[in-house]
């Protein structure tokens, strides 16, 4: 029998509210999966989100990660920090020797993503990172019938993830100043390894802001990328459109097969050929069935692997791909020129062999 893990929550406002009041409540009290033991936000306001969806002592709550490390002894935390405090925390977590479950995406630079890295292995701890898109009924479906090899080999792969952001921009908590490669296509650029079964080779990015959009950064990208496998890619994003196309949760990605076209769009996944038997022209295929996706799927997997279990897939290790990917592209827009993402990753990580 597996020992009830304890854990400390950090963040409870903003996207953490979500967390309060959709993962929390299902490991705590539906799974028993692991025990809540103090829960952290600067903002005291945002503790009445874990008090009432989870039921935690009001004294329990406290607004400095270190006050609550300190009187909680505790095996691992969950941060739900804005990305460029991920780092900070990951540093304290360590420091009071907890393994780590953490919100997308690893940091805020690739410089910072590489140090936590070094910092985490040099531990010895456990980190995993909530991609938890990837980890979305649709696009686990898509992923086993392309891997299942039914419809032959994978020939290249579409996505687009479109949206209008353009109201989002008074409200500071949706990244209005963030390039949408960070804020956003992390998740894409994730799902694509997964359905592609393999990290990137290379990468070619134009991005650009239109002039109707008001964010800071790049919020339109148009991204070629090879993988290591020979797959090839191609990926459409924006948060300036009229129209929100292909929003959260409803994306669209269509994987060109030797026998057939597997089109995944708004959740609906269909299946067409011209081939002939054993190939129907037209089907729609059924999506994968099972109770949780996405946060609680992967807080469950992290919390079996903490107790001495198999690493589940989004581990740092894997997400560093991810990362270097999702870097690689944000430099190719910004330079016109193809990147070489292992290299790209190599490099950055032999920049930071000392932290
Ligand atoms: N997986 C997803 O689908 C998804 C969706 C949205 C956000 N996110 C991720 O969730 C994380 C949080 O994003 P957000 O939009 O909620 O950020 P946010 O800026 O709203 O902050 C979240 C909470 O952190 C608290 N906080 C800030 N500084 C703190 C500190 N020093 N100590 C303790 N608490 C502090 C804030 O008060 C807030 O309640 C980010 O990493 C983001 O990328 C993931």
């Amino acid at each position: 029998m597996t020992q009830q893990l304890r854990f400390i929550q950090v963040g409870t406002g903003g996207f953490g509210g979500y967390w309060c009041s959709k993962v929390l409540p299902a490991i705590v009290h539906e799974l028993g999966a692991a025990r809540l033991v103090a829960a952290v936000d600067i903002n005291p306001q945002a503790h009445q989100n874990i008090i009432s969806n989870v039921g935690i002592d009001p004294s329990r709550c406290y607004t400095d990660l270190r006050q609550a490390l300190e009187e909680n002894p505790c095996d691992f935390v969950v941060i739900v920090l804005p990305a460029h405090l991920h780092e900070y925390a990951v540093d304290l977590a360590l420091e009071f020797e907890c393994d780590i479950l953490m919100e997308k995406p690893v940091s805020d630079s690739m410089e910072s993503s590489c140090r936590v890295y070094r910092k985490v292995k040099r531990a010895g701890r456990k980190l995993a990172v909530t991609y938890s898109h990837r980890f979305d009924q649709d696009k686990q479906t898509l992923q086993q019938y392309v891997q299942s090899g039914l419809y032959g080999r994978l020939h290249y792969l579409i996505g687009r993830f479109t949206s209008n952001n353009r109201s989002a921009v008074n409200d500071p908590r949706e990244y209005a100043h963030h390039h949408y490669l960070i804020s956003s296509a992390v998740h894409q650029f994730d799902i694509i390894r997964s359905i592609t079964g393999s990290n990137a080779k290379t990468v070619y990015t134009q991005s650009w802001n239109p002039q109707w959009a008001p964010f800071k950064e790049h919020s339109t990208a148009l991204v070629q990328m090879e993988m290591e496998n020979g797959v090839r890619v191609f990926f459409e994003g924006s948060k300036s459109n009229a129209t929100q196309l292909n929003g959260w949760s409803n994306d669209y990605f269509r994987a060109e097969c030797e026998f057939g076209t597997l089109e995944l769009d708004r959740r609906k996944l269909v299946a067409r050929s011209d081939l002939g038997f054993p190939h129907p022209r037209t089907a729609e295929l059924p999506l994968l069935e099972q109770k949780h996706w996405t946060h609680t799927w992967l807080m469950k997997m992290f919390i079996d692997w903490v107790n001495g279990g198999e690493a589940p897939p989004n581990h740092l290790e894997d997400n560093m791909q991810c990362t270097a990917l999702q870097y690689a592209a944000i430099e190719s827009g910004l330079t016109g020129k193809l990147v070489d993402v292992q290299q790209f990753l190599q490099q950055h990580l032999g920049r930071v062999q000392q932290v």
